[in-house]
């Protein structure tokens, strides 16, 4: 018996799935028979369908990987990303001009229907600060335009990590509409709170250690993997059809805590 309606894809690249978040979320999928193609500096110490090595911080690293995505993925899922320690030029790279430029990239290989799901954080709550900016950090076209605008409007290292979080939360919304439209494709973030992963320890450099003890005490505990991984999932589920431009805080209520509690 002929059927030409092709079975819906049961591929979604995850960036990051070498540690923490991404691991997880890999794990998950893997679960549940997904066929999961791992993007990362390192390997995963698991299974997965396909490992593709790739710098995010590269834009022709990032050009290369993407080539050798499959077609008809169901999913994408950007959880790599580096703590302010690294540096602002190394922060907007890989968490936001890599992101950005790996999923324009991988558009095309993204099935109608597909889902995009970016892990930005609870640090990039303050965006509205900062609307107009990052507005036109969105509007620029490329990884290199994104680097001429920064070198005109430069980030500080110790706001960085919180600054491209937010702008990564930004971009996120500005695209959600065109790719609807465009593609049938949906584009959401969640937002962390504090989760126990090997870089939780930096941000008590860079955010300090107050700042993260009070935000652990906002959130009740220290999120885990494991807390945070099934949010992604269901970003990237046919349940979440009608979720797309959204940031959802996966944070123990953590943000909620500051309607009463603002300092
Ligand atoms: N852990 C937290 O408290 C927390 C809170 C909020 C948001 N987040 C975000 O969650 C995401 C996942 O972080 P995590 O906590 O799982 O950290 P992690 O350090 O366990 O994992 C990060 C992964 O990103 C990969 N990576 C880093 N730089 C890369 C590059 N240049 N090219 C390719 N891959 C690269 C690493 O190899 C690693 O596998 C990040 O975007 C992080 O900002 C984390």
């Amino acid at each position: 018996m002929s059927n030409s309606t092709p079975p819906p894809s049961r591929a979604v690249a995850i960036t990051g799935a070498a540690s923490g978040i991404g691991a997880q979320t890999a794990r998950l999928l893997i679960a549940q028979d997904v066929e999961v193609i791992a993007l990362d500096r390192h390997a995963p110490d698991f299974a997965v369908a396909r490992f593709i090595q790739v710098d995010l911080a590269d834009p022709a690293s990032i050009d290369a990987a993407a080539t050798l995505l499959p077609d008809a993925l169901a999913g994408l899922c950007n959880v790599a990303g580096v703590p302010g320690t690294a540096g602002a030029d190394k922060v907007a790279r890989v968490n936001y001009l890599g992101l950005r430029q790996l999923t324009e990239a991988a558009l095309p290989k993204i099935a109608r229907s597909g889902s995009i799901v970016n892990v930005a954080s609870t640090a990039g709550q303050n965006w509205q600060d900062r609307r107009a900016l990052h507005v036109e950090l969105a509007a620029t076209r490329n990884f290199d335009d994104g680097l001429n605008w920064l070198a005109q409007h430069p980030v500080s290292d110790p706001g960085a990590y919180a600054y491209f979080k937010e702008a990564l939360i930004v971009w996120t919304m500005t695209r959600a509409a065109a790719l609807r439209s465009a593609a049938g494709i949906r584009i959401n973030c969640i937002s962390p709170g504090p989760t126990d992963t090997p870089i939780l320890k930096d941000f008590r450099v860079t955010l300090g250690a107050a700042n993260v003890d009070d935000a652990i005490r906002r959130a009740g505990g220290v999120g885990t993997p494991l807390a945070i991984a099934p949010a992604i999932v269901f970003l990237l589920q046919s349940e979440s059809a009608w979720i797309t431009g959204a940031n959802l805080p996966v944070d123990g209520g953590l943000l909620a805590s500051r309607i009463l509690d603002p300092v």
